[in-house]
């Protein structure tokens, strides 16, 4: 989800709907604006994109409001479950990210008290708590203080009082809330994306803080800081929508990724804010990489990097899976939380778990600054500049360069040769220019996309290097083109899933150019054997013939072939998506950073 107000002198409706317009990629199903005006709220919200609610609101005066952009947990995508929720009196309006675990509890005892609830959301009970704090509270803060007392679970939230028309509340717990300074005005969000149009001064909150913010001043525990983000960052430029643009940026991104930390002359990698000098390095005994999505799949590619170079155990688990089911945790494992956002919540909280057990872990993180960053204090960030598409891009690319990176340097404080890591150094030195050559190739790979985007049901098919990739190609292409996929390791289609294999059921084999390459040959006879379709994403070369259709990338160092291979299922995802017409950068009940459970 995600939250702007305002504070100042202009009229608080564009900069509002501006701000709802940026933060549209962290939930899209409703959206909704509060503003005071002679004393009075007018609240418009609505299950709808920003687009319709700018018409719905038209030019409405006021030079305060709040706004909200939805993604859904506590009640269905609806017009009243829209946020700014009120209380009874509509004196107080609220927007809420976040979820409130006792909303049960709070619902039922305010119902007891006598109010009516209009909306299923955890946010209305909120307003409500507000409202009748203010009875016997002074000011406006000391009203969300007290309600906010008997609150469990998360929160970023934003309180506009009618009678309050110069001031508004905020408050955290676990969600952001970042706080951006003008002159003589005020901006709040929970992300930067929706300020950087207007000031690069913010203040981010910390958990647990409540204040009040006026047009002039605000006081908080945070220093102020200035971003570098600009509104550049956030905008289309020449691209039809930001997957594609940030596809497109990936040969920068990896560059930027790289910069500065490859040494040649000792054939490693330095990774400085890993914090960690030779002796830990070789103290470490496993490597386990956490992450959600996008990230669990190329923390899936770091594990095997690690093995492969470092030789060190290492493997990858679903960052939600890791936090429940209380796991063992070994002083000597290095543990690698991954997150674009740094904000995701089952990863924030798994580091919260490893902290209290005394894990050694560090972030793999895009967002400087984010929760997942500040948590670990350590760690690699991935500079991969801003991503707004759903679908994880460039920053996927730069996990898996990071943890290239991360394998060479546990690799060379152990048995990885000099003259090895060496081939590494100038191999990784090569993806930019490499992702850059089968970008260009999107024309061959938009026509196999168009032959196959009528498919129900696709395999995405690979061994050892080429099983995340897989997954990860069947992952872009549900998300984004609705296209139900399913990823198997090679080997196992004959113990089942080759039951399924007929002409309607297209299979993207993944082949890299390595000592399973005969394997993977074999896979593919079989799959053409029975009839099915096969398109083969490979840098090697295949017999003619073998697959109905081939995407050929350049040759590396095998052990990045991940990196490379990956690129062509990005675009074919899009393509396939493009061809059936979705809406590429917010695929339906998807959202970009999933801060609740
Ligand atoms: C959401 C997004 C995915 C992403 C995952 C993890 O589910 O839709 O694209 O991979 O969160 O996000 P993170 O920001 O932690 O990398």
């Amino acid at each position: 989800c995600g939250i702007v107000g305002y504070v100042g002198h202009r009229d608080a409706v564009p900069v509002l709907l501006e701000g709802l317009h940026r933060l549209e990629y962290r939930g899209y199903d409703s959206a909704g604006v509060a503003l005071v005006h002679r004393g009075r709220l007018k609240v418009h919200k609505a299950a709808v994109r920003v687009r319709e609610l700018r018409e719905q609101v038209g030019k409405a005066p006021g030079v305060v409001g709040i706004a909200h952009t939805r993604w859904a947990t506590h009640g269905e995508v609806t017009d009243v479950n829209a946020h700014p929720h009120t209380d009874t009196s509509g004196r107080f309006a609220v927007v809420h990210n976040g979820i409130v675990e006792n909303s049960d509890e709070l619902r039922a005892k305010l119902q007891a008290s006598g109010v009516t609830l209009v909306s299923e959301t955890d946010t209305e009970a909120l307003s409500h708590l507000i409202a009748a704090a203010a009875e016997s509270h002074e000011t406006l803060e000391e009203a969300v203080r007290a309600a906010l007392r008997g609150v469990e679970g998360t929160y970023g939230l934003v309180v506009l009082d009618a009678r309050r028309p110069t001031e508004l509340v905020v408050a955290r717990n676990g969600s952001p809330i970042v706080l951006g300074v003008g002159e003589g005005e005020m901006f709040i969000a929970s992300d930067v994306a929706a300020l950087v149009r207007h000031t690069q001064r913010v203040v981010y909150l910390e958990d647990g803080e409540i204040a009040t913010v006026r047009a002039g001043d605000f006081q908080t525990t945070g220093r102020e800081e200035t971003v570098e983000l600009a509104d550049e960052d956030y905008q289309l430029g020449e691209f039809t929508d930001f997957m594609r643009k940030e596809m497109a940026e990936q040969p920068e991104a990896v560059r930027r990724a790289l910069r500065g930390r490859l040494d040649s002359r000792f054939a490693t990698a330095h990774l400085g804010g890993l914090r960690l000098d030779p002796r830990d390095l070789r103290d470490v005994r496993r490597v386990k990489f956490l992450g959600c999505g996008t990230a669990y799949y190329a923390g899936q590619i770091g594990a095997n990097l690690v093995e492969e170079l470092a030789r060190i155990p290492a493997d990858a688990e679903p960052a939600s899976e890791f936090r429940y089911r209380n796991p063992v945790v070994d002083s000597d494992t290095l543990y690698v939380a991954i997150s674009q956002s740094g904000e995701t919540l089952d990863t924030l909280a798994a580091v919260q778990e490893l902290k209290r057990k005394g894990g050694n872990v560090i972030g793999a993180v895009n967002v400087v600054g984010s929760a997942v960053a500040r948590e670990c204090g350590s760690g690699v960030f991935l500079h991969a500049g801003p991503e707004v598409s759903v679908a994880s891009t460039k920053a996927f690319t730069n996990m898996t360069v990071s943890f290239a990176m991360l394998a060479l340097l546990l690799g060379r404080v152990r048995d990885l040769s000099a003259a090895h890591g060496s081939r590494l150094v100038t191999a990784l030195q090569a993806l930019p220019d490499q992702i850059a050559s089968i970008l260009e190739a999107d024309d061959e790979v938009a026509a196999i996309a168009s032959k196959y985007a009528q498919a129900q049901h696709m395999f995405f098919i690979g061994r050892v290097r080429g099983w995340p990739v897989a997954r990860e190609g069947a992952q872009k292409l549900k998300e984004i083109s609705y296209v139900h996929a399913e990823a198997y390791q090679a080997a196992e289609l004959k113990h089942g899933p080759l039951a399924l294999i007929d002409a309607q059921m297209p299979s993207v084999v993944v082949v890299p150019q390595d000592e399973l390459l005969a394997k993977n040959i074999g896979t593919i006879e079989q799959i053409k054997a029975r009839g099915g379709p096969v398109i083969a994403v490979t840098n090697a070369s295949l017999p003619e013939g073998l697959a109905d259709a081939v995407i050929q990338v350049p040759r590396n160092e095998p052990e990045l072939d991940p990196i490379l291979l990956t690129i062509p299922l990005q675009m074919l995802a899009y393509h396939v998506a493009a061809a059936l017409g979705r809406d590429i950068d917010k695929p339906r009940n998807l959202a970009k950073s999933v801060t609740v459970e």
